[in-house]
């Protein structure tokens, strides 16, 4: 399996706090199956993205692993003014191996009205933005038609490994299992921060998508999706975007059924 989106390099941001625990972040993910992994500190307020202090913790922990894990290097990209402004510069710094996937988180507490321009402005720079998980995000999930539209001009879509298992709450679960029934899911990825809550792993959620989505669709999520993001290449499961959003009918039908039951 990929991993697109993870916190392992140590102390830089508030994933692995050692070169120690990075190094047991990694042995997890080498047992998990793994054997790519994107190393995405974030950029936000509280932490600056310092993409030359970036690759070289990133050759460092490389250099300790030798062959058994491949790591690479992007960017757990908050979408800011600020972020925006430093981003043009050098864009590829901050994508998915220097290529061209970028990893857009959303605050928890607002969405920008200008998002669909920002979102458009980093594709005009040459970047495909993935939305880092939406289901963890209780705006996003009351605002379906956002979610929607970036998809419809391009963006793709992670989610949380653990979301699936009901580590980040029922809400984020359900929303989980419900796009993927509408096969609006692109990726899926650890996000992982530390060996112990927020862990390296994969293998279980994957399980649960090969059960009831089926081995492709596992495959698709895991392996083949991040590892073309990893590789620059176009993705080769791209399920069509429906013209139309019926994203907001389900909860409305859980929220009725819940009253007469
Ligand atoms: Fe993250």
């Amino acid at each position: 399996m990929v991993d697109i989106h993870c916190h392992i390099l140590p102390a830089l941001d508030d994933g692995a706090a050692s070169v120690e625990e990075a190094l047991e972040m990694a042995e997890t993910g080498i047992q998990e199956g793994i054997t790519h992994v994107v190393a995405t500190p974030h950029a936000n307020s509280e932490f600056r993205f310092d993409y030359d202090a970036v690759c070289e913790r990133r050759n460092e922990l490389q250099a300790r692993l030798g062959d058994r894990l491949r790591l690479a290097t992007g960017c757990d990209f908050h979408l800011s003014v600020e972020n925006l402004e430093l981003i043009r510069g050098r864009p590829t710094n901050y994508a998915i191996n220097q290529k061209r996937y970028l990893l857009v988180e959303f605050a928890d507490f607002a969405i920008p009205p200008t998002a669909e321009e920002a979102l458009h402005g980093l594709q005009l720079l040459g970047l495909s933005p993935i939305i880092t998980h939406p289901e963890r995000n209780r705006l996003i999930r009351s605002q379906p038609q956002r979610l929607w539209r970036w998809l419809r001009q391009g963006c793709y879509i992670q989610v949380t490994a653990q979301s699936l298992l009901g580590k980040w709450g029922e809400s984020a679960r359900k929303q989980a299992e419900e796009w993927l029934d509408k096969e609006i899911v692109h990726f899926f990825a650890s996000d992982a921060h530390n060996t112990h809550h927020r862990p390296l792993r994969l293998r279980e959620a994957y399980a649960v998508v090969e059960a009831r989505w089926g081995e492709q669709m596992a495959q698709s999520l895991f392996r083949e999706n991040p590892l073309a993001a990893f590789e620059g290449r176009d993705l080769p499961y791209e399920p069509q975007i429906p013209s139309a959003p019926d994203l907001t009918a389900p909860p409305v039908r859980r929220r009725k059924r819940f009253i007469f039951f």
